[in-house]
């Protein structure tokens, strides 16, 4: 029986899942687990050194400090969010095996902390019991436009959403836990809302589902 309280975050790329996640764990004093990173790390070793993606996720060794992420010991945070690596990472997260490896290091990390953790299958498979979950969500254009604004992307902003929607497919269509929302999931469409807006909400929901524990207010 789990004790520590999770809350879970899926939704496509772009939607703004890694902000709101961020701010909700640093309002509630919670640990902020960001998955779609862990499937860029295998990724990115995986480019580097070759062989089995399996094995690679089974030995990986993940941390998140602060805005960094670590693989190995290794500050990675700039190389993970190219496009050569969201379009790998896609390709990888497919297999069954990769994901295995990976639920069981996401589903360690609650064991310890109370979590804000976000990716595409955290309220359907990694944490199925979580207390709180919500499905983020905007349009094709709006999560492009965001990443050119987030990344200083240089392509076209048609080019960017095309990748988006290619993803979206890859991600929703494959057989190993497709991108899905949980049947318990609050669904918020940011597409016309702004981050401190989208928080408030978000807090709002939070504090009804958690009104049990002794949430730290900030
Ligand atoms: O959230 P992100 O864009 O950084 O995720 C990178 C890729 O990893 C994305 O294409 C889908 C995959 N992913 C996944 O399959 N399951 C998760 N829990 C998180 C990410």
């Amino acid at each position: 029986m789990p004790t520590n309280p999770a809350i879970a975050i899926d939704g496509p790329a772009g939607a703004g899942k890694s902000t709101l996640a961020k701010l909700l764990a640093e309002k509630l004093g919670f640990v902020y687990i960001n998955t779609g990173a862990m499937y860029r790390a295998v990724a990115l070793l995986w480019k580097e050194k070759g062989g089995d993606p399996a094995e690679i996720a089974k030995g990986l060794r993940f941390q998140i400090e602060g805005d960094r992420i670590l693989v190995e010991g290794r500050d990675v945070t700039d190389v993970l969010y190219t496009p050569e690596i969201s379009e790998l990472s896609s390709r990888i997260s497919a297999n069954p095996e990769v994901r295995r490896a990976l639920v069981a290091l996401q589903r360690s990390f609650r064991e310890r902390y109370p979590v804000v953790m976000e990716g595409r299958d955290i309220g359907t498979v990694v944490l199925p019991d979580a207390e709180v979950k919500f499905f983020i969500t905007a349009s094709p254009l709006e999560r492009a436009r965001r990443r050119k604004a987030q990344f200083n992307d240089p392509r076209p902003l048609q080019e960017i959403k095309e990748e988006i929607e290619r993803r979206d497919r890859r991600d929703s269509s494959r057989e190993a836990s497709p991108l899905r929302r949980a049947p318990d999931a609050l669904v918020v469409d940011t597409t016309d809302m702004g981050v401190r807006e989208t928080l408030e909400l978000l807090l709002e929901f939070v504090r009804k589902k958690l009104k049990n524990y002794n949430l730290i207010k900030k």
